[in-house]
């Protein structure tokens, strides 16, 4: 089974109240991540993993943008629910219309094994328009001592594993799909913790 699908289910078990205990812990409440990169949202946006609508709430505060949102988990349900005028998809390979930004947000890129980082970003490098941007957030830095770029967060809820693709592997992503890294932004979370968004565009 592959890992974006063991995933699945510890995110259809995880309760909101959960989730945003993630979010708090990371620092990302205040969406800290939002605002280092406002000036680049443009056109119509698209949100990968839309969680529980913390960027959808933001982006309806902030911006003016038609939103799109693709949530593979049964949060999908409660984010159509929520949000009854955003479209609100549950698969990727799905989408037919280009985006000109991109939002993986909150190391969610981190839910993928390196092969299926590899899968999305072809996806995503298909559906970008020419003159688009994909934001990828990630933690500045993780070291797993033991795992090393792996990780496995055991819960109440099931596992979540995920993979930490280094710059040159993302890169190496960027470079099969015909894209690359267009800035490189650092921002601090509210919690102190240095986090990088790699703002990446068509060669
Ligand atoms: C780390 S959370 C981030 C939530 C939200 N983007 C945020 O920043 O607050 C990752 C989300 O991506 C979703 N997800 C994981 N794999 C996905 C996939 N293949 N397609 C769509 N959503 C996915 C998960 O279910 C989860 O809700």
């Amino acid at each position: 089974m592959k890992i974006n699908d063991t995933n699945k289910l510890f995110y259809n078990k995880m309760p909101v109240t959960e989730f945003k205990e993630h979010v708090k812990h990371a620092g990302l409440s205040n969406c800290n991540d939002l605002l280092a990169i406002k000036s680049y949202i443009s056109g119509d946006v698209l949100e990968i993993g839309g969680g529980y609508g913390r960027v959808i709430s933001w982006l309806l505060k902030n911006t003016k943008n038609k939103i799109t949102t693709v949530e593979k988990s049964k949060k999908c349900l409660l984010l159509k629910r929520k949000f009854p005028n955003i479209n609100i998809y549950s698969d990727i390979t799905k989408l037919k219309h280009k985006y000109k930004t991109i939002l993986w947000m909150m190391s969610g890129i981190m839910d993928f094994s390196k092969t299926e980082q590899q899968e999305m970003i072809l996806i995503l490098s298909s559906i970008l328009t020419k003159n688009g941007i994909i934001a990828i957030d990630l933690p500045k830095a993780i070291r797993f001592k033991k795992y090393k770029q792996f990780y496995t967060l055991e819960s109440e809820y099931g596992t979540l594993k995920g993979y930490y693709p280094s710059k040159s592997e993302l890169i190496k992503y960027l470079t099969k799909s015909k894209l690359k890294i267009n800035k490189t932004i650092k921002y601090k979370t509210a919690t102190t913790k240095t986090r990088i968004i790699y703002l990446i565009c068509k060669k």
